[in-house]
């Protein structure tokens, strides 16, 4: 059973997808932590976000492995290294909606999320997962929320991961890649026409959680 999960930065999606995949025993695939490990390595080894061909080699030519702790928490590997912190970071979250962009690049990915999917029950949550990745998913969920919300509560989850960031910076950060993975011209972020929209701006994550697992179980598969 494939569940997907979209939504734009900061609508709470990934808090769901985790804990959906927990409660139900599925994989979770946090796509959008597979463009931040290839971002992390394009900075790494200095490759800027407008060279398309050697981004499109590095990306050819990278590990990510994706594994769920059994508290449901999630560990990247970018070529056999824990980077699961590194890939959080502002200077990740600065350009991964540039290197997101590349059609090739999300080829790459695309293969490696359907594969990852095909293998077991996934809960995967990012921008196109109900519109290019699964398109017969078994639930899609478009989660969105307020835009001030969005960056209260992404300003928030950084301040608790000890980063020194601004509201000003989140809201310009949001602002910018709303823009960008919205307009691209592969695969934008839109709401599949078969997905549940949930509005969490006055939900809490319990409720959302709720609301959604109620849906899944509706289906009668779980
Ligand atoms: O969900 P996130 O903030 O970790 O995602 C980081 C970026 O990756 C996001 O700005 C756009 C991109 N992304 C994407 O293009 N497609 C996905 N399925 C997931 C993420």
């Amino acid at each position: 059973m494939i569940i997907a999960i979209d939504g734009p930065a900061g609508a709470g999606k990934s808090t769901v997808a985790k804990t959906i995949a927990k409660k139900l025993g599925f994989l979770y695939i946090d796509t959008g932590a597979m463009y931040r490990a290839l971002t992390l390595k394009a900075i790494e080894e200095g490759v800027s976000s407008g060279d398309t061909a050697r981004l499109i080699a590095l990306a050819a030519n990278t590990q990510i492995i994706l594994r769920n702790n059994p508290d449901g928490s999630l560990v990247v590997f970018l070529d056999g290294r824990d980077v699961s912190r590194l890939i959080r970071e502002p200077r990740i979250t600065q350009v991964v909606s540039d290197i997101a962009r590349i059609r090739e690049v999300r080829e790459v990915m695309l293969a490696l999320q359907r594969d990852l999917g095909r293998k077991q029950d996934a809960v995967l949550d990012g921008r196109d997962i109900g519109t290019v990745v699964f398109p017969d998913a078994d639930k899609k969920f478009y989660i969105d929320a307020q835009f001030k919300e969005r960056v209260s509560r992404r300003y928030k989850e950084l301040v608790a991961l000890g980063q020194e960031v601004t509201f000003e910076e989140v809201d310009a950060d949001l602002k910018n890649r709303d823009t960008i993975d919205s307009t691209r011209a592969v695969a934008p972020l839109k709401k599949a026409d078969d997905a549940i929209c949930v509005d969490t701006t006055d939900m809490t994550i319990e409720e959302v959680v709720a609301t959604v697992l109620k849906e899944i179980k509706l289906s009668g598969r779980v």
